[in-house]
């Protein structure tokens, strides 16, 4: 079950973590309670959290574009980190958020409420999968946020298991693209589909993806399921509990999905060294092209990290803008 179990308070800093040292709508030093399903923030390493070193950096280019998000949601909260982030960076007044267990979505709403400085900011959460527990709540959407898991549960997982169900997916029902499936971009998918209805015209989607597939067929989703694609940022992360994540994609690369790709820690580093997340966003075609002679499938990166060896691989934010239904 491990509703009960309260970790420790994480402390994070928004200096740290959002790279913004005087907070305007959420407080100085954010409290976080956790169950021990909770995603657990990287709160020692910024580097290798998703919502400090994926999504602010995204949130913030869209800011710079000009883009705000008073209607804001995210699918899969974890610990309601990216919640806070789109509250302070997107100026978010109305806030949906799902992720797929009660004591999660619990956690995540009294962790924004309590670090909210803006009380009057109207939150929208519900348990379950996707965007389900939003229909009819929220409509006319700005932006809706995603960094949902990728790899399919093999044998007798059990999704309601600790962090099991950041990682791994469950067995879906639903009508899926040959190339999503075989990518393994299955719920990245599904979100889009989901989050269409709910969006404004000109409303967008960021899916945070980890870029282990080719840029090309990350981009497919967004036609697929009915959007202008692009990539909005990109840039790079240290694989966070590479046994399990490393070892998933090796397994589904052996039963014929995929192939997937990793790289040497070290020249992500310094292929990353001296650009933005936005300004490799608008040259990650070309960037892509130029570590491609780097690229290690996943069974060769299973072998490294076996023996101890550091992997990364690349995170795009795909943004998937939705167009009038007549340009469809
Ligand atoms: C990698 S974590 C990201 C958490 C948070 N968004 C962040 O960036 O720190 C993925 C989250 O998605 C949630 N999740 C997985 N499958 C889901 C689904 N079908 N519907 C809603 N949430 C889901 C997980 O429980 C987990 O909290």
């Amino acid at each position: 079950m491990g509703t009960e179990i309260d970790r420790a308070e994480l402390v994070v800093s928004p200096g740290e973590f959002f790279g913004i040292a005087d907070t305007e709508r959420i407080r100085s030093s954010i409290g976080l309670k956790l169950s021990d399903r909770s995603y657990l923030p990287k709160a020692d390493e910024p580097r290798a959290d998703w919502v400090a070193s994926v999504a602010v950096p995204a949130f913030k280019t869209l800011a710079h574009m000009g883009v705000l998000a008073p209607r804001f949601c995210t699918i899969g909260t974890g610990a309601g980190l990216d919640v806070l982030a789109a509250v302070e960076i997107l100026h978010a007044r109305t806030v949906g958020f799902t992720d797929l267990h009660d004591d999660v979505l619990a956690h995540a709403r009294e962790n924004i409420q309590s670090n909210l400085l803006d009380r009057d900011v109207q939150l929208v959460g519900g348990s379950g999968d996707l965007l389900a527990p939003l229909v009819g709540k929220v409509s006319e959407v700005d932006v809706i946020y995603e960094n949902l898991p990728n790899i399919p549960m093999a044998g007798n997982g059990d999704l309601a298991e600790g962090q099991t169900s950041s990682t791994f997916i469950a067995q879906r029902n639903e009508e899926i693209p040959g190339f999503a499936e075989k990518n393994l971009v299955t719920l990245h998918y599904l979100a889009l589909q989901q989050a269409h209805p709910l969006l404004r015209v000109g409303g967008r989607v960021l899916s945070s993806i980890g870029a282990r597939v080719p840029l090309s067929e990350i981009l497919a989703l967004s036609g697929a399921a009915g959007y202008n694609g692009s990539i909005l940022t990109y840039t790079w992360k240290v694989q966070s509990e590479p046994h399990d994540v490393v070892g998933g994609y090796a397994q589904w690369e052996r039963e014929g999905l995929g192939p997937f790709h990793f790289y040497p820690v070290d020249v992500l580093e310094s292929a990353f060294s001296d650009v933005t997340p936005a300004a490799a966003g608008a040259q990650a075609v070309q960037l892509e092209r130029d570590l491609s002679a780097y690229e290690i499938s996943a069974v060769d990166a299973l072998a490294r990290v076996q023996k101890g060896e550091r992997v990364g691989h690349t995170v795009a934010v795909l943004d998937s803008v939705r167009i009038p239904d007549s340009a469809l």
